[in-house]
């Protein structure tokens, strides 16, 4: 997608990431509308990036959630993109993780986001795009649990494809039938935001992150489904799994001590490379 003179709301610009990237929006062209918690931070970047229009937000209330797509429709004439870099930490033993932290957790990472692109889907342009940052929990949400399907006979039974449209641009490989057509766009963009490490056993590290991990690993298939239902509009929906990134985010007021984590890469290259995304979708 042709970033310049595209209309993009970042929903979370007064983070690290959803800074990063909304600059890197307005460089390269395009006109975004930002959304944030802080008022203050968020006036203060609205200015630096020209005076953009900026509207505060709490991820607690979905309500407001969902109307960012509608005011930023409004206040760009339009709108050809989403980003939602909103999200929190939390970590500890299952045992130890009272249910408001686990609520919380949950309702920021994954019903936000999911409230905000809500509000949005049916105003985005067609062929635009949708992105949410999960993380590279979401790959393996069931790391140490035995499955056992209730009815095995029934897992191997293809079952045919939903009718979804022809449309193209989710970013999937609509050759292969049913998996392709519900997964958003996340392999490339893993490979180029240097995803080494989330091709690692990433269990190793699960241990004390199961709200958090919950919390993407529901948003990634909600995901999937989006993407599914707004193929034929052709509209891209991108999950990105970034990996551990040196936002300090885990450590931002997040309950519970970080589990020892894999290295960190750069925010900044990790932002140019969800534009870079972007532009390939
Ligand atoms: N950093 C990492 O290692 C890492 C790894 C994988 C995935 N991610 C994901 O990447 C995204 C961006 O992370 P980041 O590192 O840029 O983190 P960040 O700097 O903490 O940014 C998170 C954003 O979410 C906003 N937010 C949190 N709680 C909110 C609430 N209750 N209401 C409204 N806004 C709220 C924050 O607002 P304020 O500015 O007001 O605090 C901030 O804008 C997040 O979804 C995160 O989970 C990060």
């Amino acid at each position: 997608m042709e970033l310049t003179g595209a209309r993009v709301l970042v929903a979370g610009a007064t983070g690290v990431l959803g800074g990063l990237a909304a600059r890197a929006l307005a460089e390269r062209g395009a006109r975004v509308a930002l959304a944030g918690r802080n008022p203050v931070r968020l006036a203060a970047l609205a200015r630096d990036l020209g005076g953009c229009p900026a509207r505060s937000f709490e991820a607690c209330d979905l309500d407001q959630c969902s109307a960012l797509g509608p005011w930023a429709t409004r206040v760009l004439a339009g709108l050809d993109g989403v980003l939602v870099t909103v999200g929190t930490a939390g970590f500890g033993a299952v045992e130890d993780v009272s249910n408001e932290v686990a609520g919380h957790l949950l309702t920021v990472n994954a019903l936000c986001p999911m409230a905000i692109l809500r509000g949005a889907s049916s105003l985005v342009s067609d062929k635009g795009f949708l992105l949410a940052v999960t993380g590279a929990v979401a790959d393996r949400p069931r790391a140490g649990a035995a499955v056992e399907h209730a009815a095995p006979g029934l897992r191997t039974a293809r079952a045919p494809a939903p009718a979804l449209g022809t449309g193209t641009g989710t970013g999937t490989d609509r050759t292969t039938p049913s998996r392709a057509r519900t997964t958003p766009s996340t392999d490339r963009a893993d490979s180029m935001m240097g995803r080494d490490n989330a091709r690692t056993d990433i269990a190793s590290y699960l241990a004390g992150t199961a709200d958090y991990t919950a919390s993407k690993a529901a948003l990634s298939s909600w995901l999937g489904v989006l993407a599914a239902e707004l193929a034929p509009r052709a509209v891209t929906v991108l999950d990105i799994r970034a990996p551990r990134l040196e936002t300090g985010a885990t450590g931002r007021r997040a309950p519970g001590r970080p589990p020892a984590l894999p290295n960190e890469a750069a925010a900044l290259d990790a932002a140019r490379a969800l534009l870079d995304r972007i532009t390939s979708a």
